[in-house]
């Protein structure tokens, strides 16, 4: 069946224009006027806008003792409730686990997804077997490896095996990701803290201060630039990282910088709240930061130096949070976010002036699909792009309430929060997922997106590289060695 939504005013990360949208099955067949099929969508008043895409979660993950609770089925639909129409989550091997293993795990996991989803590949281990199935992971369209710079004694691996890793993703025309926190420094303030008898949850924002954050950020340049790789910094919180891409790119550097929304909206006083609940449902890595930080974060979007806002949702019910009483090293790190990514975006980007609408497209959604290597199927409103698209309604209010949440866990840590801007309907490659505000989404529905390397990066560094490698001087007049 064909649809076409029809009123609306088209924009994407560069134009803003009027025209209709025309689907079949589910593709963007046509754009223009007086288009006509058997279902239409009235977009009067709205925004025709391509689908969100958050390129951080983590659905049923196991970390920290447990798993997060939304799984892809409830993660997916609170995905698409938001405006959010494709999610890439994290395959994450044990340790001395294979690669493809961990791969099979994951595709088990996401079969009730709702809509689309592609997957990174965390390096938790080291070894020949990993350096070998790398090849294996990237012919699986899987093409972007993460690697933790902290979680000491779980997930982290040390500088020798990410610049191995970088030299291996050089090699694949892959992108290497990092969680960028200094996690032997973490480690040691975290004993210390507890120690003197700090056990709630502000010390675990004592534990991971920017400058530990800023200093693995600038070290994890410095080893991709040696391996000539690119960058792509998850979680992106303070003012220290941030200045370390900035810095990176004015040098001409492929380095890639992600806020979360939590961070650019949520505050470090969070942790200071009375109620132990309340400030350990914010817990997680790295922590919200002051506004100081969050100004250089809203900058960095608008200026370019920072490309892309996701939610990293992992999301634990106060339930989980309660493992860390006494302890707080023990709370499982993570929030959520995935349905309230946009509104809240919206809210407190474009209605404020601090984004125009074509930057909130490009930073929800078109930046990232170039940077993964599904621009235009996905992030773009064009002929022969999937049919991903939101109709959002900008003036369209509500209040933010755990009660009303497609979203597994039993609170949200952007209660409270008026958002004015909602997504009217929602369709996921063609499918109606939201109607009317009325979320209609069907698990199963979503397909895996596998991605190709970016050839253009990877050529434009390898070129280079081999320009500016070391060559021996070849001299003529060489003295006898002295004794
Ligand atoms: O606290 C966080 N961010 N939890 C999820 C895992 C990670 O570090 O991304
Ligand atoms: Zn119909
Ligand atoms: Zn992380
Ligand atoms: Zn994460």
């Amino acid at each position: 069946m064909s649809k076409v939504i029809k009123n609306g005013t088209i924009v994407t990360a560069d134009r803003t224009w009027k025209a209709d949208v025309l689907i079949k099955h589910d593709k963007i067949v046509a754009i223009g006027h007086d288009l006509h099929a058997d279902h239409e969508i009235d977009a009067t008043g709205c925004y025709v806008m391509p689908g969100g895409i958050d390129p951080h979660t983590h659905l049923e993950m196991p970390f920290m003792g447990t798993y997060s609770s939304d799984d892809f089925e409830s993660g997916t639909r609170a995905a698409l409730s938001g405006g959010t129409t494709m999610v890439v989550d994290f395959c994450l091997p044990s340790p001395g686990q294979s690669l493809l293993e961990a791969i099979d795990m994951w595709s088990n996991k996401s079969t009730r997804a709702c809509c689309d989803y592609s997957y990174h590949m965390a390096i938790t281990w080291w070894g020949e077997q990993v350096f070998n199935e790398m090849q294996q992971v990237v012919d699986k369209g899987i093409t972007s490896f993460k690697h933790f710079m902290a979680y000491k004694g779980a997930l982290m691996v040390n500088d020798d095996e990410m610049y191995s890793s970088f030299q291996r993703c050089a090699e694949l025309g892959a992108l290497p990701l990092v969680h960028a926190e200094n996690g032997d420094v973490v480690a040691q303030l975290q004993q210390k803290l507890l120690a003197e008898g700090n056990d709630g949850p502000e010390a675990h924002a004592y534990s991971r201060p920017p400058e530990v954050e800023g200093e693995a950020t600038n070290r994890a340049i410095m080893i991709a630039d040696m391996a000539g790789a690119p960058l792509y910094v998850v979680h992106t919180s303070c003012e220290q990282s941030h200045e370390a891409i900035r810095r990176a790119r004015q040098k001409g550097m492929r380095v890639y910088g992600e806020p979360l929304v939590q961070h650019l909206v949520l505050d470090e006083s969070e942790y200071f709240d009375k109620d132990w609940d309340h400030a350990a449902r914010r817990v997680m890595s790295p922590p919200f930061r002051n506004k100081q930080h969050q100004d250089s974060l809203w900058a960095g979007l608008s200026a370019g130096s920072l490309q892309v806002v996701a939610t990293d949702h992992c999301a634990f019910t106060t339930e989980q949070k309660r493992y860390g009483v006494g302890d707080f090293t023990k709370i499982p790190n993570g929030t959520g976010g995935l349905e309230d990514r946009l509104p809240v975006l919206w809210t407190k980007g474009v209605n404020t002036g601090r984004l125009t609408m074509n930057e909130f497209v490009a930073v929800t959604s078109t930046n990232i699909a170039k940077i993964l290597n599904i621009y235009p199927k996905k992030g773009a409103i064009v002929e022969g792009a999937d049919a991903d698209i939101i109709v959002w309604d900008p003036e369209k209010t509500k209040t933010i309430t755990s009660g009303a949440q497609q979203s597994a866990i039993d609170y949200n840590v952007f209660e409270g929060i008026e958002v004015k801007g909602l997504p009217k309907h929602v369709l996921t490659r063609g499918e109606i997922a939201v109607e009317n505000f009325a979320v209609k989404a069907k698990p199963g529905h979503g397909q895996f997106v596998g991605r190709e390397p970016h050839q253009a990066v990877s050529k434009a560094l390898s070129t280079w590289k081999e320009l500016v490698a070391p060559r021996k001087v070849e001299r003529t007049g060489i003295p006898a060695s002295g004794v």
